[in-house]
């Protein structure tokens, strides 16, 4: 069903849609009409459930969804739009829904998943630092819902500019400790007396302070810089498309996923 929803995206996409001024529509109406009840973001408000992330509603098509806000749930309290608001006005707003919950609509990713699957786990090594559902490497931030929460135009920021939007916590360091020998890698926790850093291969070192001799904070960060040249467009979208498509629907109900 994902897959209808990835379809769909692309279908708008070869369509030639306005995807910019349609998303700028919908967001109007959904915050005038709809955030009442759904919530500013669509993750649920005191009187309506999450229209953004929710699993149901990533499982509906888009045809479901605009039936269900013409003709309402008068019985449970959702109203029915289908007069006040026009067709058109309605389908900016699922496609801005769509947005919400970080799956393709105004942002169509036409990627292969199949090939951006080989490309992470293959020559594109991004499992060499990342986890993608259990599988991969431990030193850059697990992937398995990133896509789920970030819009393609995000991600691929992520991808080709990596860095640029992280923190300096989030840049490697080299700790040397007093007898010389040297570790390169993150720094999962600090204060005032210790570090705890995890080095390439997964492993974690602690460090008590006074031991250490020097700390180097790198200016450049652990991801490669170079994603933007050496992936080409398509390999860059077939990641995407793995990365938006393999996500978890969920985050915040991870622990109710069964893939482990
Ligand atoms: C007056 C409050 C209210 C407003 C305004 C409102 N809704 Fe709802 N909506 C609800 C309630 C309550 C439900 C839950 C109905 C149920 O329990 O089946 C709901 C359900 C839904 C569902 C189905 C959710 C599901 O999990 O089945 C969708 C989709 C939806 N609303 C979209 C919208 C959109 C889009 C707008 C703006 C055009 C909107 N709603 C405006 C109260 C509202
Ligand atoms: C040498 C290790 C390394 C490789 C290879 C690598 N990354 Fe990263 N990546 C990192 C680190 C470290 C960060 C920044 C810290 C963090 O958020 O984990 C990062 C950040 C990211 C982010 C942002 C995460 C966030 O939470 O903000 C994304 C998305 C990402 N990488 C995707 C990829 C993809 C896709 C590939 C392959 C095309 C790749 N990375 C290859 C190490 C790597």
């Amino acid at each position: 069903m994902l897959l209808g929803i990835f379809v769909t995206a692309a279908a708008a996409s070869l369509l030639r849609s306005q995807p910019a001024s349609s998303t700028r529509t919908g967001h109007q109406i959904f915050s005038s009409t709809c955030s009442g009840c759904h919530g500013l973001d669509g993750r649920g408000g005191e009187h309506a459930p999450n229209i953004a992330t929710s699993q149901k509603i990533q499982q509906l098509s888009d045809s479901d969804i605009v039936r269900i806000v013409e003709n309402g749930i008068p019985s449970a309290g959702m109203p029915a739009f289908g007069k006040s608001l026009k067709r058109d006005q309605i389908d900016a707003v699922v496609e801005y829904l769509r947005t919400l919950g970080g799956k393709g609509g105004s942002h169509p990713v036409v990627g292969n998943a199949e090939s951006g699957r080989a490309l992470f786990f293959g020559s594109a090594k991004c499992s060499d630092c990342h986890m993608m559902n259990g599988r991969g490497g431990f030193i850059g931030a697990d992937l398995s819902s990133y896509g789920a929460n970030h819009t393609p135009a995000q991600i691929r920021e992520a991808i080709v500019n990596p860095g640029k939007n992280t923190d300096p916590a989030h840049r490697p360091v080299l700790v040397t400790v007093r007898d010389g020998r040297k570790y390169n890698g993150m720094v999962r926790n600090e204060d005032n007396f210790s570090l705890q850093l995890q080095s390439m291969d997964g492993t974690f070192h602690f460090f008590e302070k006074s031991n250490i001799a020097g700390i180097e904070r790198q200016a450049a960060p652990l991801m490669p810089g170079n994603y933007g040249s050496i992936l080409s467009a398509s390999n860059l979208d077939d990641v995407l498309s793995y990365l938006i498509t393999g996500a978890k629907n969920q985050p915040a109900q991870r622990d109710s996923d069964d893939d482990f």
